[in-house]
């Protein structure tokens, strides 16, 4: 873990004197629940790029194709629980510290955490919609097969955000009201780029507010942050609680 010891302290001190701090967090944050990344080595299924499958084209070509790779998913993330990062932050909410927590991850591991105030600006991986009518209904084990709609029998699609989809509207004007409120934004596991969500830490700087990365490779906004931390997040997060404990 390459943690300067100044560096750890500045951002305890950082989160503890925040007014508003939340959190923006990305896979890598639930990589140590072994959920796999789509960029990076474990970003293979099969021969295909999950990001090639993750787009409302390849539904239309393929359903049961993208269905087979999110049933693979869904069964994978039934087996993961929540890892010390989620539960650090869990624990942050409760105690007062993190006002909010906004991920792109699909995986439920935040709210499995105890997390409350969770924005998933990309969805949820076991809530499903018609992909012709209003209905939407969700999961509560691995689809089978292609899951066809109660109402219209056309075919039902994760209700997640994919690659060239636009985020919910109501979901993300309350999002930018937590970016405009935050003093600190800790940045958790995400390659910053997706948008819009890379573009989320930057709203907060430009408002004057501090931003904290942790992560174990540099991003594009690792040469704007305040601090960046270099390591996994289910590391840093609970060293940080330690040290926040002893202060
Ligand atoms: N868990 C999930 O729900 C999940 C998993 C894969 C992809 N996705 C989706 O794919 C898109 C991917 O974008 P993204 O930026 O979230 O992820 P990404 O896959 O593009 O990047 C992951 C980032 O996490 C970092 N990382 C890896 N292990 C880490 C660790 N232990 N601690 C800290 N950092 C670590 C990597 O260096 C990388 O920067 C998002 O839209 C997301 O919805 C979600």
């Amino acid at each position: 873990m390459l943690m300067k010891m100044e560096n750890i302290l500045s951002v305890a001190y950082a989160i503890s004197n925040a007014d508003y701090m939340i959190a923006v967090t990305g896979a890598g944050i639930s990589k140590e629940s072994n959920v796999p990344t789509f960029r990076g080595e474990d970003g293979l299924w099969r021969n295909y790029d999950a990001m090639d499958l993750a787009t409302p084209d390849a539904f239309r070509r393929n359903p049961a194709l993208v269905w087979e790779w999110y049933t693979w998913r869904q069964r994978l993330i039934a087996e993961c629980e929540p890892n010390p990062a989620h539960f650090t932050l869990a624990s942050w909410e409760k105690r007062g510290l993190l006002k909010a927590l906004i991920t792109q991850n699909v995986d439920g591991l935040h709210i499995r955490a105890g997390s409350t105030n969770v924005y998933e600006v990309h969805g949820d991986i076991w809530a499903l919609k018609c992909t012709s009518c209003k209905y939407k209904g969700s999961l509560s084990s691995p689809a089978i097969g292609i899951p066809t709609c109660p109402l219209c029998s056309n075919n039902l699609r994760p209700d997640v955000v994919w690659f060239g989809e636009s985020l919910d509207r109501a979901a993300l004007s309350k999002v930018y009201n937590e970016l405009e409120h935050a003093d600190v934004c800790l940045v958790i596991g995400t390659s910053a780029l997706v948008q819009p969500a890379a573009t989320f830490p930057l709203i907060v700087k430009q408002r004057g507010g501090q931003l904290i990365e942790i992560n174990v490779e540099p991003t594009p906004l690792s040469s704007i942050v305040d601090f960046h931390i270099s390591g996994k997040a289910g590391k840093i997060l609970p060293t940080l609680d330690s040290i926040l404990d002893q202060q």
